[in-house]
């Protein structure tokens, strides 16, 4: 089979990352998300592609076996994944990255004769392992297959010491040596690490720590790009690097954290208070008709959605709600807190599914000031982000979150089903405030019943 010219090859690869450019950018907005994405696959493929046709390569008919069950597994997994399970599936895929990159690593080192090879691959052995190991946890957390709440044991910065210093050591051993066998345990390590360094994190912080993982991936990535000589490797994964790093720093500032606080809050025993006890106290519930009164004859409402909206797949019956409001005269927005929902834009796509009007989403700093004016805030399946502890509870796991300032409101209306807690997994004063009304159910429910019930005001 004759092989690509080695200039041909460089081409192919610029084309390819230029496409991940051109999908990045794709990416950044909403209106051209679809293209973007489908430009990043094409490049994929192209890139691909040029890898066959540029090398001599050996075991074809395992690579592609490997590429047919890779994609039969994946496909119908991202094609079946509901909009909410996102962050999971981000976290897997982040984490097979990371661990394929250090398998390369781990393959190359008895090719590497030089030195600075070798540091590349103790690299991206560590960081990769780390990714790898990091996100299985985070999918863990996010899947709900283990406590969402910081996990933390006495001794534990000592432990995270001592992998620190093993995986500095083993590290060095690598690049001096190239023993596979202390590569292996370098790997090891790396997997300790990750798990070390995810365990303590809180639930509400976790999509911050996915995107770092996803940093850490690309850096993995692109360290395996050098140690296998492939250009569009390297600028495939420092792509993901700075972008990753770039969501980190966006998401940890929409939460009024820092990432060190993120990853080492828990250690200095920041962020293991709360409590995910339900307490007994009394709270004021409500029936649909009550709640369609107080919402029919208002003159300003705030909805505030939440993870529940999307679990009750309530968009369009919160749309047909506000609707029915305003042709009632009352204003209605949207309050949007960046990390309501599961995933960075999440309630941004659900109600734009639902047909809202972009103008009536407000964003948390436009929108905060506004509750003071509100009649009634109908929060929607919401909890942790107008959770009144990020302010007045330190050693909260949300503590120095901004929020949504709902309870600023004259009526704060609660649609949930039950007092159990959201994804932080802490209780939320706000239910209790004289104020406030709750009204249990299905929030798809909940809501056809009020918007029935306005309709017949
Ligand atoms: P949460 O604090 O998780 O609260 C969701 C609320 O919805 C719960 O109180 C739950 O109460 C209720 N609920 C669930 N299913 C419902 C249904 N079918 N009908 C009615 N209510 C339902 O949500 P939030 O306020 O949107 O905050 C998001 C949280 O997730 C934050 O802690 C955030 O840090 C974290 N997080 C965010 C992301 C991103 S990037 N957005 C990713 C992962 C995690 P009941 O069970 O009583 O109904």
């Amino acid at each position: 089979m004759t092989i690509l010219d080695p200039t041909w090859t460089a081409l192919l690869y610029l084309v390819a990352a230029v496409c991940f450019i051109l999908a990045l950018k794709g990416l950044s907005s909403p209106k051209h998300a679809r293209r973007g994405n489908l430009v990043g696959a094409l490049g994929a493929l192209v890139a691909l592609v040029t890898v066959f046709a540029s090398s001599r390569l050996e075991n074809i008919p395992w690579i592609l076996g490997a590429i047919v069950v890779g994609a039969a597994i994946a496909a119908p997994v991202a094609r079946r994944v509901k909009m909410t399970q996102m962050p999971q599936l981000v976290a897997m895929f982040n984490g097979v990255g990371g661990g394929a990159a250090a398998l390369v690593a781990l393959l190359e080192l008895p090719n590497a004769s030089d030195g600075w090879l070798r540091l590349a691959i103790a690299f991206t052995l560590l960081v990769g392992a780390v990714s790898f190991a990091g996100s299985a946890i985070t999918f863990a957390k996010l899947q709900e297959l283990m406590t969402t709440r910081p996990v933390v044991f006495p001794g534990l910065p000592v432990v995270m010491g001592v992998v620190l210093v093993a995986a500095v050591g083993a590290g060095a051993a690598v690049v001096m040596s190239g023993s596979a066998g202390i590569a292996v345990v370098l790997l090891g390590v790396g997997l300790v690490a990750g798990v070390l360094l995810v365990l303590p994190v809180g639930g509400a912080d976790v999509p911050i720590v996915i995107s770092l993982l996803n940093a850490f991936t690309g850096l993995a990535v692109a360290a395996s790009g050098l140690v296998l000589g492939n250009v569009l490797l390297v600028v495939a994964g420092t792509l993901v690097g700075a972008s990753g790093t770039i969501l980190t720093r966006l998401m940890a500032a929409a939460m009024g954290r820092s990432v060190a606080g993120i990853m080492f809050g828990a250690f200095r025993g920041g962020s293991t208070a709360g409590s995910t006890t339900v307490s007994e106290r009394p709270v004021r519930s409500s029936s649909a008709e009550d709640v369609a009164v107080l919402l029919g004859y208002a003159q300003r409402v705030i909805i505030v959605p939440g993870y529940g909206l999307a679990v009750a797949q309530g968009q369009h019956t919160a749309a047909e709600l506000a609707q029915a409001l305003e042709a009632r005269g009352v204003a209605v927005e949207f309050a949007i807190h960046p990390v309501a929902g599961r995933m960075p834009g999440h309630m941004n796509v659900l109600l734009a599914e639902a047909n809202v009007p972009y103008e009536s989403l407000k964003e948390m700093s436009e929108v905060n000031g506004d509750f003071k004016q509100a009649d009634v805030a109908l929060v929607v399946g919401a909890n942790d982000v107008v959770n009144p502890a990020a302010k007045t509870t330190p050693g909260s796991p949300i503590y120095g979150m901004p929020i949504l300032e709902a309870g600023d409101a004259r009526q704060v209306v609660f649609l949930k089903r039950s007092m159990r807690p959201g994804f932080a997994g802490i209780e939320n004063e706000l239910l209790y405030e004289p104020q406030t009304t709750l009204l249990f159910g299905d929030a798809k429910d909940s809501l056809a019943k009020v918007l029935t019930a306005v309709k017949g005001l």
